[in-house]
């Protein structure tokens, strides 16, 4: 822990110069490179032979360059992660009944996606130590109606995907064989996991490109990867009216400027994540030993890419207290940190409505618990102190309470 004379000295630097968001708003960093590069891109689209569209060597060029930055054989460009996530569980023709294992703790776009595919929502819970997907608990939910496991790479980090792939061979579906890994990646955009990108394991996975993610392709955009033939098949037909398969279909296509953009962020990602990795290897050491806080851990065969710095706070403030400290940080110092995420079904009617008698203690206590400190690549060294500086004086003074 700090000492009391440093976080004094800090204090009176005064607030964060700049106003943070548990989320900014955008969550990488744009410059002339991107501007140029969508500049041109619209400059060759306004030829009236060559256009925005879908069948642009620049997608294509995207494409090739995110499969070999990921070391997968297939990327299919999307316009938005959710139709990706959609497509992913259209992808196994769930029939009524058909169970698909998702997180508790997690965003609302992968439970709908069962949903919206036929399937019934199977909550898991997490490991409250990573806050990934439990494989042990997973094991405990499958039934022979199991037909997926759906991981999220919830905040920046990998879910242990060896482990799910492992019990999703180890318990096949009669009719369909091992039970797939699809993984939602929106949020894990340039971590890693036992020497490889995150996005090389399971059958496919899901990123997003959205203006708030690790990088981004002109507010919105996604990616499928993966290694599998029929999958990359079925994304392509999919994601425009089922043309080539003949299957159903919708328009989910990126756009050439888009592209053209990703291109750069995709060059930038590294330098993104380090900067992240930077600035949270340096709070872990300003915020260590302080009792009530648990910091976000890094597994060994880990690279997290900290989209998100998820605290704990201890079970004693869960809830009320932890609200507080979250309305202090505000009010006095105008950070804003954030709730990232309680479990889906508590803050969704309709997910709750679908999964009746499904009731995860783990999750829930530890949604009353979590919240997430704001982090971007380009905050300051500074600006990291005086967060950290802040917090620790909320929370020395609600400790007094
Ligand atoms: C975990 C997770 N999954 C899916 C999505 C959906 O991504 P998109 O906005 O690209 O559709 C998001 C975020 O927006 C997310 O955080």
């Amino acid at each position: 822990m700090m000492s009391a004379q440093w976080k004094e000295a800090v204090l009176k630097r005064g607030k964060p110069k700049i106003l943070w968001e548990g989320e900014p708003l955008l969550g990488s960093i744009y410059d002339e490179e991107e501007i140029e590069a969508a500049v041109g891109a619209i400059r060759e689209s306004i030829d009236i032979n060559a256009g925005f569209g879908f069948s642009s060597a620049r997608i294509i060029e995207f494409e090739q360059a995110f499969a070999k930055y990921l070391g997968v054989k297939h990327c299919v460009a999307i316009n938005s992660a959710g139709p990706g996530l959609d497509m992913a569980m259209r992808y196994l023709n769930l029939q009524p009944g058909d169970e698909v294992i998702v997180p508790a703790i997690n965003f609302v776009a992968a439970p709908l996606a069962v949903v919206g595919a036929g399937g019934q929502i199977v909550w898991g819970e997490v490991d409250p130590d990573t806050l990934q997907l439990d494989p042990n608990d997973v094991e405990k939910r499958i039934t022979h109606r199991t037909r997926a496991i759906f991981p999220v790479h919830m905040n920046g980090l990998s879910a242990p995907m060896d482990d799910l792939v492992e019990l999703g061979k180890r318990y096949p579906h009669d009719q369909h064989g091992p039970l797939p890994v699809i993984g939602d990646a929106a949020r894990a955009c340039g971590g890693a996991y036992r020497g490889e990108k995150i996005g090389k394991k399971g059958l496919m996975t899901v990123f997003s490109f959205h203006t708030m993610k690790n990088m981004t392709t002109l507010g919105e955009g996604g990616m499928v990867a993966t290694d599998d033939d029929d999958v990359a098949a079925f994304m392509r037909s999919t994601r425009f009216y089922g043309y080539d398969l003949d299957i159903w279909g919708s328009s989910f296509v990126m756009t050439k400027v888009q592209a053209a953009v990703g291109l750069v962020q995709l060059r930038k990602l590294d330098d993104f994540i380090a900067a992240r990795r930077r600035l949270a290897l340096r709070r872990h050491e300003l915020l260590a030993d302080v009792p009530e806080l648990t910091l976000p851990i890094e597994p060994d065969d880990c690279v997290h890419s900290y989209y998100l710095y998820t605290c704990l706070i201890c079970r004693k403030w869960a809830g009320e207290k932890r609200d507080k400290l979250i309305k202090m940080m505000f009010e006095e110092y105008g950070v804003k940190c954030l709730v990232a995420n309680p479990p889906a079904y508590t803050v969704r009617k309709y997910l709750r409505d679908r999964t009746p008698g499904q009731r995860l203690p783990l999750s829930e206590e530890l949604g009353a618990r979590l919240f997430c400190v704001p982090i971007h690549p380009i905050m300051s060294d500074d600006d990291n102190e005086r967060i950290c500086a802040s917090l620790l004086d909320c929370i020395e003074r609600l400790r007094r309470e």
